[in-house]
């Protein structure tokens, strides 16, 4: 770093700076090379001991750190930033062709909310609930303008990874909410809870959410922090509701028990979550991915109506979302089974 002049370093978007703050010495050189006020956003590294974190925190602000952390903790925290917090997901010209995109207006002001929801999550900074409201009202907007087919398809075609998937969750969402809960405290909370319910992922390495094939149990044990991380991080936030918290903390249970983080089952999970698990699962299914092409919406309400029949989903949850995108299923999961045994599946 002493080697980047003041011109470089106003370029950084983010500074590591791995120093001693209890070191005098450290610190004055490291003031002389930044300048005051400092050239570039930082974080510091505290050396070290955790009872120094608390000592050197006046230090820290007084260098403009956003953070101040430990050592020992340093690894988890950047291979989050490492993660979707670093991914600037467009540049100019890609932002300029998806706002031209049918609903692209409303992708676009999702995709830039997420971007915000990320950083703000890796760097556990305060986010405004009102503003990912706003966006989720304009997605649902924008959804109902454009046909939920369409809005999917732009997101596909303008945004990878992680980022596509929480867009897609958040358009499933909304075209349900549009279509079945309009105009409704749910509909809100449920947009609500879409956009925030992967947040966790931030914490996720790149690597990890972006393999291709089956994850080893090390890995899925990572994966499967992020519901917990996303609600400790959400829990704070003032005006945001139980119901949300409940849905982002729960969205990969299975209503047999099976699912994680806290494996409960039946009438323990809500309403509400039943809704996102759906709309996560199919917006999975429906994926654009390098190694793979997404599913069609029937294929993926077919999986989904398996799952149901396994115990694991809502089936009247399934059958709403199918309605969503013009396919009619029967009422009851018991006239799913006979169907099927009069075709001779069962
Ligand atoms: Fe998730
Ligand atoms: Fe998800």
């Amino acid at each position: 770093m002493l080697e980047l002049g003041a011109g470089e370093l106003s370029a950084v978007r983010r500074l590591l700076v791995d120093i001693d703050l209890t070191d005098d010495c450290s610190l004055d050189r490291f003031r002389s090379a930044m300048g005051t006020p400092p050239a570039a956003r930082i974080w510091l590294f505290v050396v070290a001991r955790s009872d120094a974190r608390h000592r050197t925190q006046t230090q820290a602000n007084a260098l403009f750190a956003s953070r101040n952390i430990l050592r020992s903790e340093a690894e988890p925290l950047l291979l989050g930033l490492m993660s979707l917090a670093a991914r600037r997901p467009l540049n100019s010209t890609r932002i300029a062709a998806l706002r031209a995109a049918p609903g692209g207006e409303s992708v676009h002001a999702a995709g830039e909310e997420l971007a915000t929801l990320f950083d703000s999550f890796s760097e556990a900074r305060p986010f405004s609930l009102q503003t990912v409201s706003a966006v989720g009202a304009k997605i649902i907007g924008g959804v109902a303008e454009t046909g939920a087919g369409n809005w999917l398809d732009t997101v596909r075609g303008h945004h990878e990874g992680t980022f596509q998937h929480c867009l897609l969750v958040a358009g499933v969402a909304a075209a349900y909410a549009a279509r079945h809960l309009r105009g409704t405290r749910m509909a809100t909370r449920l947009t609500d809870a879409a956009l925030l319910h992967d947040i966790g992922k931030a914490q996720v390495p790149m690597h990890v959410l972006d393999k291709p094939g089956r994850l080893d149990e090390s890995e899925m044990d990572l994966i499967r922090t992020h519901p917990r991380a996303a609600v400790d991080y959400l829990a704070g936030t003032p005006g945001i509701e139980p119901e949300v918290l409940d849905a982002v903390l729960h969205h990969h249970e299975a209503l047999d028990g099976s699912g994680y983080p806290d494996g409960i089952a039946g009438s323990r999970v809500t309403p509400l979550t039943r809704i996102l698990t759906v709309c996560d699962i199919f917006a999975a299914l429906v994926e654009r991915r390098a190694y793979k092409p997404p599913l069609s919406d029937e294929d993926a309400i077919a999986i989904l109506v398996d799952k149901a029949l396994d115990g694991k989903v809502d089936y009247i949850r399934v059958r709403s979302l199918a309605d969503v995108f013009g396919m009619t299923l029967p009422a009851t999961l018991d006239e799913v089974r006979a169907n099927m045994e009069q075709v001779g599946v069962a």
